[in-house]
């Protein structure tokens, strides 16, 4: 008779414990260690704002601030955010007023559909705050490498960050000179 080897059980679905500062709020979760920060983010504390493009590194529509750094949330595990603080776009707005980057896409019309929205300006507030409110126009295109908009509205993306950045800094010119369409 053939002695069958008893098949190896499958192993125990272990979670992992992971504590984080979200939108200034303290956020402790059990989750699955293959977890991704933007799935952390939308499935467990149900912030949707933050969106998914791709999942593969390429869009840019998933990108919070992670101590103050942009970061592509689909491209971080939620337990290497143990101990971080995020932003999300939904932690921009103060007290029902919108961050000067929100305000300065809805004045200059930086958005069309919204898909790339959140992760456009979550980028935007990173690029301003390495390179200051006078940040150039070619600062904000190169800075947008690694986000895609599929409305293709780069003109007035360009042009929002550019007052956005001002406004930021307190003031209310137009910001870097953009060129006409
Ligand atoms: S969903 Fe993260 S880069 Fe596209
Ligand atoms: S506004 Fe539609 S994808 Fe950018």
């Amino acid at each position: 008779m053939t002695n069958l080897a008893t098949p190896a059980s499958p192993p125990k679905s272990e979670t992992v414990h992971v504590s984080l500062t979200v939108n200034g709020k303290p956020v402790t979760v059990e989750v699955d260690p293959r977890t991704l920060l933007v799935q952390l983010l939308r499935d467990h504390l149900l912030l949707t704002g933050t969106h998914v493009g791709c999942d593969t590194s390429q869009c840019g529509a998933c990108v919070v601030l992670m101590g103050g750094d942009a970061v592509k949330s689909c491209t971080v595990l939620a337990a290497q955010a143990d101990g971080a603080s995020v932003t999300t776009i939904e932690g921009l707005a103060a007290g029902g007023t919108l961050h000067p980057m929100q305000e300065a896409f809805r004045e200059n019309h930086g958005l069309q559909c919204g898909f790339c929205t959140p992760g456009m300006i979550m980028t935007a507030v990173d690029l301003v705050a390495h390179h200051g409110p006078g940040l150039t126009e070619q600062q904000i295109r190169e800075g947008l490498d690694g986000n895609l908009c599929r409305c293709t509205g780069y003109h007035n993306i360009v042009k929002s960050i550019a007052a956005g950045a001002q406004a930021m800094a307190g003031g209310s010119g137009s910001g870097a000179k953009v060129a006409a369409e």
